[in-house]
């Protein structure tokens, strides 16, 4: 269609030219971009946080995104992109008005965002509505590749459940029987103290209080009290961004850093090491991804992204760099023609990403299938020490998908 529209006017300007000056002229005014009829651009939609305690997390999904396409020479499919972006703030409230914002308006070919569970519950509804061709870099709601899962909805990043499961058994083996989770009101907050619950309990551990502070609220304050006051054997909690890097300086200034030791998904020392390592000596996550991870495909990435942005990657610039990959083996397979979705669907569902992560494969709900590293904090890095799961599949409870 896109290209057909083209030819029209391309052969009017053609004849009017032709007409008016020659041949020779109309040859020099011609832009190349319409001589040789390339294909439309591909509109590519970013629906990400670039303000509020999730804006480093956007930032380096976009960084990890453009990096492919940058190693594409600027194309996917053989199409150059054109991005339309919009920041979701995290708002939950605002995430259909959004998504239609893209869908809609500006008819983008394929949907991507976001970061956070509740607004890409939102988001998701508008792509199951409109069918459009959607990958989710981050958000772990458990829903969106389960009872919610959709036949052009991918996700190239975790379940909330996959990072959270198995730090339970790795404390039971430092020898806590013991813990209080903390961690903010919302559904990756409480899908991720589920997945803890279930694993610590498996283990023989025993959770003792779970604490709450409202998405984004950084007042840890009154709770770090009642932890000291509970003793627990360790805590575990989920904070990101922003809220991470805040939670680990007060967990540290409560005095409580060498009395509990503090454990979590790994989203807690991720992409905070450059402003707060000093606090986050020595702890220990579990995550599907870890700077240190010592395989040449790692570390290519590594040099890349810091050539290109003049900073380190961190996990969310892998999923940025995986959805781009992703998405490459959809097109590709389809030649850029995202109107054979049948065809990018298949191709997306049977790629095996050559990640930094490590190699990952598509579930059957359109989640990756990883290995899950224990790493611990050293200097500015998080070492990987381990695998604390190999091959872990979200259970897709709930998904119809053949
Ligand atoms: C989420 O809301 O699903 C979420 C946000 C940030 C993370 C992980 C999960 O680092």
């Amino acid at each position: 269609m896109a290209v057909g529209n083209m030819r029209t006017p391309r052969r009017d300007f053609l004849k009017a030219a032709a007409a008016g000056a020659g041949l020779a002229a109309a040859a020099s005014v011609l832009p190349t971009r319409l001589a040789t009829a390339q294909p439309a651009k591909l509109r590519v939609g970013l629906m990400l946080p670039y303000t509020g305690t999730y804006a480093q997390l956007g930032v380096a999904i976009t960084n990890g995104l453009k990096l492919v396409i940058q190693e594409r020479g600027g194309r996917l499919g053989g199409r150059e992109i054109e991005f339309y972006t919009v920041d979701d703030e995290s708002n939950p409230a605002k995430a259909p008005e959004n998504a239609n914002k893209l869908v809609q308006r500006d008819k983008v070919d394929v949907l991507i965002g976001t970061v956070h569970s509740g607004v890409a519950m939102g988001m998701a509804k508008v792509a199951r509505e409109t069918g459009v061709l959607t990958i989710i870099p981050n958000a772990g709601a458990d829903a969106l590749t389960g009872a919610l899962c959709a036949p052009n909805v991918f996700r190239t990043s975790f379940s909330n459940w996959q990072p959270t499961y198995p730090i339970g058994k790795v404390m039971v083996e430092r020898g806590h029987r013991t813990a209080a989770y903390i961690t903010w009101k919302y559904a990756a907050g409480e899908e991720s103290l589920a997945a803890f619950r279930e694993g610590f309990t498996k283990a023989g551990g025993k959770v003792l209080k779970e604490l709450f502070v409202p998405f984004p609220n950084v007042e840890f304050q009154a709770l770090l009290t009642e932890i000291a006051s509970i003793r627990p054997d360790a805590v575990a909690c989920f904070f990101a961004g922003g809220g991470a890097a805040k939670f680990l300086t007060d967990y540290a200034a409560a005095g409580l850093r060498d009395k509990i030791p503090l454990y979590g998904s790994g989203f807690l020392t991720d992409g905070v090491l450059e402003a707060v390592s000093g606090v986050a000596q020595g702890i220990e996550t579990t995550l599907h991804y870890g700077d240190g991870l010592e395989t040449p495909r790692n570390q290519q990435f590594r040099l890349a992204y810091a050539k290109a942005f003049k900073q380190q990657p961190d996990v969310y610039a892998v999923q940025g760099y995986d959805t781009g990959l992703l998405l490459a083996a959809g097109l590709e397979a389809v030649k850029g023609d995202v109107g054979s979705m049948q065809g990018v669907i298949k191709a997306m569902e049977s790629a095996r990403i050559d990640s930094p992560r490590g190699p990952f494969t598509m579930s059957r709900a359109h989640n990756p299938v990883m290995d899950i590293y224990l790493r611990k904090v050293v200097g500015k890095e998080n070492r990987v020490t381990g695998i604390a799961h190999k091959a872990l599949a979200d259970p897709g409870r709930g998904c119809k998908l053949a």
